[in-house]
């Protein structure tokens, strides 16, 4: 597929301050992941609230095109898996498009699959690094070729009798944690991951969801997880929460906005996912949870975000994997926060969908912020307010893209970005809801 024409866009302070009740689009993670374990399982999974970006897309079509039939029921989605093991060659190259988490996913699945497989994605996903998961499925038994640099297109050689792996993840990344764990469901055996620091747990929790059995149990600050194989999957149904990455956008827009109050309904607030609303508590954010409940195994509830002026923040490393995806917004925040902050250990953040540490500074220094990166660290020196002005450059990557239009809603001058289109990955329909509650976005 061609990439879609550039959308370039312009934010501007609102007339008004943001007000309104709005829910997010599903949690792209555990979209991906139902798809994929409802084409695992036997019988026919319901997913209701599935994220349809365009991640998300990919994914539902390489799962079609690995033999698992796929309809929608209204809004809900039907999966009727093909069960373990029983996927079948896709005739054609498997193309993830933006998606990082699909790629990875799909790569521990298709390793112990007895078929051949050929992946690709775009200009972004085809520069990220896969040498990360293609080192512990090797030890599987499948055979990969890829290009320079362990970069897609990637071809798979699943292996014919998958061995289980024991593997302890050099980095944290809930991607590579959940391609193992793939792997080891047609493996005859246990298959082991430990990881150095909890990474989000949504393959855990679905795989049990769908009767597999995984024991978790801490391990220093990390955590063990063991995988029996070969289990029967059995179809269950699925409810995607509102994806808390997501809801950083509005979250944040209303915290910047004078007088914003903005309710944001049915937020998924896994503990593992929940870091950045842990963080701008220490910023003295006016965030409330109200209604919290449990929906299908994981917690939610409604957020409440009303305007504060924010203090500085100092973020440890070791929260970084539970708001990995949130620091190119937390950065705007800081910007616009009293003091400096400094957010620590983001070395992963240079192989996002961009290398997002200097993207995030260039974002904020165009638009007149005094950003430093110093190792893998990045140091914001906020003053309350930003000039604006800047047009940013958002390297095919949809949260650079969000962060530069919230921080338009609080700068002084307009600020443009170069293209919206990526957005769509994981939030479509992010304009016209912004939009509802008053965000002053348009084309330029
Ligand atoms: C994801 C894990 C994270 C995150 C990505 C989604 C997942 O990536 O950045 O958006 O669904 O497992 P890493 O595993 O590379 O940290």
């Amino acid at each position: 597929m061609n990439a879609p024409s550039p959308r370039p866009y312009a934010s501007a302070k609102p007339a008004r301050p943001l007000t309104g009740t709005i829910s997010v689009p599903g949690d792209k993670s555990i979209s991906h992941r139902a798809l994929m374990f409802g084409a695992l399982a036997v019988g026919q999974t319901r997913i209701t609230g599935l994220l349809t970006g365009e991640d998300v897309l990919r994914t539902a079509a390489a799962m079609a095109a690995l033999g698992a039939e796929i309809s929608r029921d209204g809004d809900d989605w039907l999966v009727s898996g093909r069960g373990i093991g029983a996927l079948t060659e896709p005739a054609d190259v498997l193309d993830m498009g933006n998606s990082g988490t699909a790629a990875r996913l799909l790569a521990g699945i298709l390793a112990s699959h007895d078929i051949y497989a050929v992946m690709t994605g775009d200009a972004s996903l085809r520069k990220r690094p896969m040498a990360r998961v293609i080192e512990p499925l090797k030890q599987t038994g499948a055979q990969f070729l890829a290009r320079s640099g362990n970069r897609l297109p990637l071809t798979i050689r699943g292996a014919r009798e998958s061995m289980p792996l024991s593997y302890r993840l050099p980095v944290a990344s809930a991607q590579v944690k959940s391609a193992v764990l793939l792997a080891g469901l047609n493996a005859r055996g246990v298959t082991e991951v430990e990881e150095p620091e909890p990474t989000r747990d949504h393959s855990e929790n679905m795989l049990r969801h769908f009767g597999a059995r995984v024991d978790v149990e801490r391990v220093g600050r990390g955590r063990g997880i063991k995988l029996w194989g070969q289990p029967e999957l059995v179809a269950a149904d699925v409810v995607v929460p509102g994806d808390p990455s997501s809801a950083a956008f509005p979250v944040s827009a209303a915290l910047l906005v004078p007088d914003s109050h903005v309710t944001l309904q049915g937020v998924g607030l896994n503990p593992l996912r929940a870091g950045l609303f842990e963080t701008l508590r220490e910023m003295g954010a006016s965030l409330a949870v109200h209604n919290a409940r449990t929906q299908g195994g994981e917690p939610v509830g409604d957020l409440i975000a009303i305007h504060t002026t924010l203090k500085a923040v100092d973020v440890p490393p070791e929260r970084a994997p539970s708001m990995i995806d949130e620091y190119p917004i937390l950065a705007v925040l800081c910007a616009f926060a009293q003091g400096t902050s400094r957010l620590r250990g983001l070395a992963e953040l240079r192989v996002k969908e961009s290398d997002r540490l200097s993207a995030t500074a260039a974002l904020l220094s165009v638009n007149g912020a005094r950003v430093e990166i110093e190792g893998d660290d990045l140091i914001i020196h906020g003053t309350g307010g930003l000039p604006g002005g800047g047009l940013v450059e958002t390297h095919m990557d949809h949260r650079l893209a969000m962060s530069a239009l919230v921080l338009g809603q609080a700068s002084a001058q307009p600020v443009r970005i170069d293209d919206a289109s990526f957005i769509d990955t994981s939030f479509p329909g992010f304009v016209p809801l912004m939009q509802g509650l008053g965000a002053g976005l348009s084309t330029p």
